[in-house]
Parts: C-alpha cells; structure tokens; sequence
C-alpha cells in the first residue's frame, strides 16, 4: 500500500506508517474521535478530490459536474433520510463552519445567542470569548441546575431569555454526558420568538443509531454535526433545517461563508450516511452506550468521581482533583506514557486553568469501532485507575503500557493493515 508515497517521499510515507502503528497499538479514549470504514477511507481518496463544484446540485458554477451532482445529492437524500430532516446542507468544511454558517443565515450582528456554558459543556463555537463570533454576536448563557445530575437550569434559563431577548437558543455541547430536555428547549424558544437549534457534533451517531432522542423530531429549526465523530464518517459539517429556512442556510454556507465544496470529502460523507442507515450502525450505537456504561460504573467503583455521576451517552468527565489528587494535564501525560490518549478537560465551575484543569474527558465510540466490548472496559477502568496513582512511577508505567498495547492489537482498526506493526520503522 501507499507505494507511490514511499517512492516519492519518504518522510510524509514514514509519518504515516508512524502514525498507523500509533492508531493500532494505542487505546483511543478520545470522546470526539472514531475510525472510519475502508469504505469511507478509500473515498475521501478518490480524484473527487480533483473537482470544483462551487453551487449545489443543477445549479453550479463550473462544467464538469454530472457525477458530483451524483454524489452530492446521494449525500444530502441520505443525511435527510438518516435524521428524518427536510432539508440537508452536506458542504461545511467541519463543525465550526457549519454552526458559522447557521449563525450567519438566521442573525444580524449584535444579535443575541443563548448557550450553554463552556465550563459547563458548551463548544467553543458556542460563543468562547477567543472566538471571532464572540466579537460579533452577543452570547448569553445557560448552565446546569446540579452537577451532581447534569439536569439544566430550566427555570434560570426562561428568566435569562425573557430578560436577554435572544434570537438564537442553542442546545448541544462537547462535554456534558446527559440526554437534553429537547422540549423544554423548544418551549422556551417559542416563549421568546427564538429560532431553536441543536449541535449535536458529538451524539449524531447515537441519533442516527436510534438509540438517542432526535432533536429534528421536536421541532428544532436547524440541527447541526460534525460527521467524524460518533456518526464516524470524514472530518466535515453537516447542517440540517426546516424546508423555509434551507434557501437562507443554502446561501450562507456557499457563496456566503466557503468557496468551493470538498467532493472527496462529500463522497466519504454519502458512504458514511449509508453505513450509518443499516442496522449494523444501530447495534454499534447501542454497544457504545452499553460501553459507556460499565466504564463509567467500573471506574466510580473503583473510587473516581464522575460529573453527573455517570453517562446516558458515549462520553464521562471525570474530576481527578476529587478522584486522585491530580490535575486533569498529570493524568493525561501519565495515560499517554500507557498508551491510552485522552484529553484534560475543565469540569463545570472549575477554578483551575483550560490548560492545568481539573478534570479529563473520555469516550467509548472508538474503542468500540475496534469490536470492544464490557469485558474490556472494565480492564480499560482498572488500567486508569493504576496509571492515575502511579503518574510518577515510569516503571509501572512501562508494564501497564505493554498490556495496553497487547490488548490493543487483538482489536484491529478498520482501515489499517494491522501488520503494519511488523514493518521496518517500527
Ligand atoms: C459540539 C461541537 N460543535 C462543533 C465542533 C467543531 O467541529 P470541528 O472541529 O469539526 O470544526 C465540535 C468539535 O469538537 C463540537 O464538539
């Protein structure tokens, strides 16, 4: 494979090999990343790559375009299929461009967005103060009530939207592990004339596998997604809205905010929403939630301290203040010196800074791509646990690194030779 990269370059061929090996011997605990088919892979590697295709199907700049009218349209047929939506917008480059684009279709600038809370869940696109949005709409936000459930503070979010008057209400997050209320949020958008929409990035492929509420079934007006995490497609956005809104979303992803469409990326987009469409898909959802589950309860059992106490989705924050005497950057460092790879996140309310938190965020949609299952998450908790008391102790961490990966390789990951590990760079 790659032969005509390792001929040409070398140093970009032995990157990849590197990077191949990482991905096969590592445990990939990362809430917001999977491993894509052989299907998708070969997609986004495809002379689509080649093609301007600036408009949307029948209606482009450009000549050339009868099979990107194929793909395209098979991508946005399948996206309205998948989540029962009236109109899909399969362009945006990846999330932040899609919930942009959103912003720019339904807001003037100076308009208001209501949010959840970064430190309590909420992306950075959600309105983080470092971002360009921020310098452009007015963001007011939301929290939960009790971070001992995650249950949202309903009530302080009428009165706040009541005061602020927002036009936007955003649901969705990137670290909060409870289902959300969707009829609470559309209720209180339609108490103070809001448009109401869902970021659902991270939980698309718990929806799409029907083992999670749809917000488009409540009546959300636009339902944005990145496509590469739980849905496990390519890196891309994906913007889903009502029937009267698609022209204004239309005309602010292209020509209003990204030039040209990826195709290649499109192509592995139609593939992943068909793979996403077979029952298969449903049975990996549901195994990622039971995942979550037993490592959730395993690793409270063994004494760590979960925000919310536990998880209704693919994903768990943890306070390792409270659970080891660490910061959540210790832990991190430690469980990547045994080859689990995780990331310090901040825990609601958190007094400690973004880049020394007091928590870390993981997440089984992974780990479960590569066919594990309960057994192996009560292993994976233990070796948590372990590396977390042992984060000076290089030893000890040497030994449980072996194990890690001896368990690793017994799982392939899809996409991926797996004696790759025998070649010569390794
Ligand atoms: C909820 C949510 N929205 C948007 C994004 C941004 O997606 P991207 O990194 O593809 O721009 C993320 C990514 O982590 C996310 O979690």
């Amino acid at each position: 494979m790659f032969d005509a990269l390792k001929n040409q370059d070398p140093e970009i061929y032995n990157a990849l090999i590197n990077e191949e090996k990482r991905q096969v011997t590592g445990m990939e605990l990362i809430a917001s990343e999977n491993y894509v088919s052989p299907a998708v892979l070969e997609a986004l590697g495809t002379v689509f790559t080649n093609k301007y295709s600036e408009g949307y199907p029948g209606k482009r700049y450009y000549g050339g375009q009868e099979y990107t009218d194929v793909v395209e349209t098979l991508a946005i047929e399948r996206a309205k299929q998948l989540f029962g939506a009236e109109h899909a917008n399969v362009q945006p480059h990846s999330g932040a461009p899609a919930n942009i684009a959103v912003y720019s279709a339904l807001l003037e600038p100076g308009d208001t967005v209501m949010g959840m809370d970064l430190s309590h869940g909420g992306h950075l696109t959600h309105g983080h103060p470092v971002t360009y949005m921020a310098h452009i709409y007015n963001f007011v936000r939301y929290k939960m009530k009790d971070i001992e459930t995650g249950e949202i503070d309903f009530d302080e979010m009428l009165a706040v939207a009541k005061r602020e008057k927002p036009k936007l209400i955003l649901a969705g997050f990137s670290a909060y592990p409870r289902e959300l209320d969707y009829a609470k949020f559309r209720a209180i958008a339609d108490e103070v004339g809001a448009y109401c929409m869902m970021d659902m990035a991270h939980i698309a492929g718990l929806i799409a596998g029907k083992q999670l509420k749809n917000p488009v079934d409540f009546g959300f007006d636009v339902v944005t997604s990145t496509t590469h995490k739980t849905l496990r497609g390519p890196r891309g956005g994906l913007i889903l809205c009502k029937k009267e809104l698609a022209q204004k979303i239309d005309k602010a992803v292209f020509p209003g905010f990204q030039g040209g469409p990826h195709m290649n990326n499109t192509t592995a987009k139609a593939v992943a929403f068909a793979e996403a469409l077979k029952p298969e898909f449903q049975e990996y959802a549901a195994q990622v939630i039971r995942n979550a589950k037993v490592l959730s309860e395993t690793l409270m059992e063994l004494g760590c301290k979960l925000i919310t106490n536990g998880t209704d989705n693919h994903m768990m924050l943890m306070d390792t203040i409270t659970s080891f005497g660490c910061s959540g950057q210790q832990v991190e460092t430690a469980l990547d010196e045994v080859g689990i790879t995780l990331n310090k996140n901040m825990i609601a309310n958190d007094t400690r800074p973004p880049m020394d938190p007091s928590g870390i965020r993981l997440g089984t949609p992974a780990i479960t791509t590569r066919g594990m299952k309960e057994e192996e998450m009560k292993k994976i908790a233990a070796w948590m646990v372990d590396t977390a008391h042992h984060v000076d102790d290089h030893d000890r961490l040497r030994q449980l690194k072996k194990e890690v990966t001896a368990l690793c390789t017994r799982f392939p990951v899809p996409g991926i030779d797996s004696n790759v590990i025998h070649t010569e760079n390794f």
